[in-house]
């Protein structure tokens, strides 16, 4: 059945920011990315409205990651997005398939006991040994990503040395432990940046962030671990591939 709701149900009014977005947004499509668009003031002038409209419609845009601001110099027009599959692989393969260099800062790294979720998620009994590993992950020198990994302690002693030296996890499990993760359920969800992830990232605390969350098992349904990395949502558009199942 098709409920029809009133129109004026369907077209709530536009917020007066809104139309300030609107106009900006024509500009950037008419710009190269890296041109300078007015200031604040200017465009309070030219749009006859208030400063704080103005800020709220250039915020919503860097947010979007249609603007950049640049410190004491100005708004200018982003670079496109990069777009990163999700697929069953690696950070440093899937940023070798898309022609970047992987490497990675260990930020962190600790033998904690599992919480009720990780425990569950790793098929651990409760209060069992996880490795907490912390990384930023970055592409050609950029952050790209911070990263917290969970394994298990008992599973795979010694993970941190192995990680260092195959500088790559999946690489590490692969050479250390014959384990080869083949299927992951991925999710992802927005979140506000908090000040670690943040400056991290080079971006502003609240910015908005993408988490990824991948739990991914060996072939046999074992699972091997629960991760979860933040991204800048004003930088990157996950692609994912779907097909028919039938
Ligand atoms: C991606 C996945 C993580 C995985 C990591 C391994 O970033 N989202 O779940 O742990 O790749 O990457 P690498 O082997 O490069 O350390």
């Amino acid at each position: 059945m098709i409920v029809t709701a009133p129109a004026d149900r369907i077209e709530p009014r536009e917020p007066k920011y809104y139309l300030v977005k609107r106009h900006l947004l024509e500009l950037i499509e008419s710009l190269e990315p890296g041109a300078l668009v007015p200031t604040e003031r200017e465009l309070t002038v030219e749009l006859a409205t208030s400063r704080t409209t103005v800020r709220q419609a250039l915020g919503e845009l860097v947010g979007e990651g249609r603007l950049v601001r640049r410190q004491g110099s100005g708004t200018y027009v982003a670079e496109p997005k990069m777009t990163w599959p999700l697929q069953m692989t690696s950070f440093t393969e899937q940023a070798a398939a898309n022609g970047f260099v992987a490497s990675a800062q260990l930020l962190s790294s600790e033998r904690v006991r599992a919480t009720g979720d990780a425990a569950a998620r790793l098929r651990l009994p409760p209060g069992a040994y996880v490795y907490r590993i912390e990384r930023l992950r970055l592409a050609d020198e950029t952050p790209m990503a911070v990263e917290t990994s969970h394994l298990s302690v008992a599973r795979f002693p010694g993970l941190v040395k192995a990680v260092r030296r195959a500088s790559s996890l999946y690489r590490g499990l692969s050479e250390s432990y014959g384990v080869k993760p083949v299927t992951a359920e991925e999710t992802i969800e927005t979140r506000a940046a908090p000040p670690r992830e943040a400056a991290l990232l080079g971006t502003d605390t609240g910015a908005p962030m993408l988490v990824l969350g991948r739990h991914s098992f060996e072939a046999d349904g074992t699972p091997v671990e629960w991760v979860r990395s933040w991204y800048r949502g004003d930088r990157y558009t996950f692609v994912a591939r779907l097909t028919t199942t039938a």
